[in-house]
């Protein structure tokens, strides 16, 4: 049985590719793409989510444009990251022809107070934020949520203690969290305690290629920026791709372990944007997200490639060799 999934995201190179994940798995419906405003100006994130789609020969995915800023922080883009265009300065022709006039928001109430039906949010939580202020039941609907964002004991990417999703809007951050404590249930924390070991090097690109080359060179091209903001600002040989990490957990639960806890968000301050996880339970909460803290890395890659490369897991021995 298909789970139905709106993909909520800011592509985004990472984003970009666990959209390829998803569409490349069967266990998911995509139902639709609702952009948010983070990596990219979200009129650009919809362009590059629907350069995706066309690479994908997957135009069929509508694509709905949402926020573009944060609730009450001045938008900050992390363009430093993913290049003038969003995606790695591939600078793919724009895919025309192909505007919604369903705002995201809209498209999430209207998918939520349907079938049953879950969010992998892979971007600022601003899209949902805005869905649990103007349509609570709807938000209350929400099957599952599976959050790339935050960070128990690794340390921040946009301070020493903030991730970047979380930072570029902690009051939809904190919106989210606390109307999930409100109803009871638990966000999966995809944060980069997890994400951070999943790193796409040059040997693993090139295996990628070579078993598929038109995949392979897509990556490549959409990762190449990517790479050299890594080896510039962490000296690393390859490239985090977090996006990817929380779609393989929602096909997979047993990639990651973790734990539940309360988790809050600081709003202001010298911290703002951290997840402040309450591991030990000093404010007796109830918690309000799974906290993930562990992954099988070798596991995430043979998901990956399995997928993408539309390979059996016996052509993937080579992984073995290659994924530390
Ligand atoms: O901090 C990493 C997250 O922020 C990823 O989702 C990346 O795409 C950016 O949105
Ligand atoms: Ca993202």
């Amino acid at each position: 049985m298909k789970r139905k999934v709106i993909i909520d995201c800011d592509p985004g190179i990472d984003d970009s590719l666990a959209i390829m994940l998803a569409l490349s798995s069967p266990e998911i419906e995509v139902a639709g793409i609702t952009i948010v405003c983070g990596n990219a100006p979200v009129e650009m994130g919809a362009g590059n989510a629907r350069k995706v789609l066309q690479f994908m020969n997957r135009l069929d995915v509508p694509v709905y444009v949402g926020a573009e800023k944060p609730l009450r922080r001045a938008y900050i883009n992390a363009l430093d990251t993913h290049g003038a265009d969003g995606l790695g300065e591939s600078f793919l022709p724009e895919v025309e022809g192909y505007r919604t006039d369903m705002d995201a928001v809209t498209f999430l109430r209207q998918s939520l107070m349907g079938e049953t039906c879950s969010v992998i949010a892979l971007g600022p939580l601003t899209n949902l934020a805005n869905l649990y202020k103007e349509a609570p039941d709807a938000f209350a609907r929400i099957e599952e949520l599976v959050s790339m964002g935050g960070n128990y004991k690794s340390h921040g990417n946009c301070s020493p203690v903030a991730e970047y999703n979380y930072w570029a809007d902690p009051d939809a951050a904190d919106i989210v969290y606390d109307a999930f404590a409100r109803q009871h249930k638990k966000i999966h924390m995809v944060g980069l305690d997890v994400t951070r070991q999943i790193v796409l090097t040059p040997d693993l690109l090139e295996y990628m290629y070579r078993l598929d080359a038109a995949c392979g060179a897509f990556v490549k091209k959409i990762t190449k920026f990517y790479l050299d903001f890594h080896w510039e600002w962490e000296h690393l040989i390859g490239c985090v791709i977090n996006d990817p990490l929380a779609v393989a957990y929602f096909l997979n639960r047993e990639l990651c372990r973790g734990f539940e806890a309360y988790v809050d968000i600081e709003t202001d301050g010298i911290s703002i944007g951290q997840t402040v996880v309450d591991a030990y339970d000093f404010y007796k909460k109830e918690a309000n997200a799974i906290v993930l803290t562990e992954v099988e890395v070798k596991e995430f890659f043979y998901l990956f490639f399995a997928r993408l490369l539309h390979m059996k897991k016996e052509d993937l021995d080579l992984i073995e060799q290659i994924v530390k």
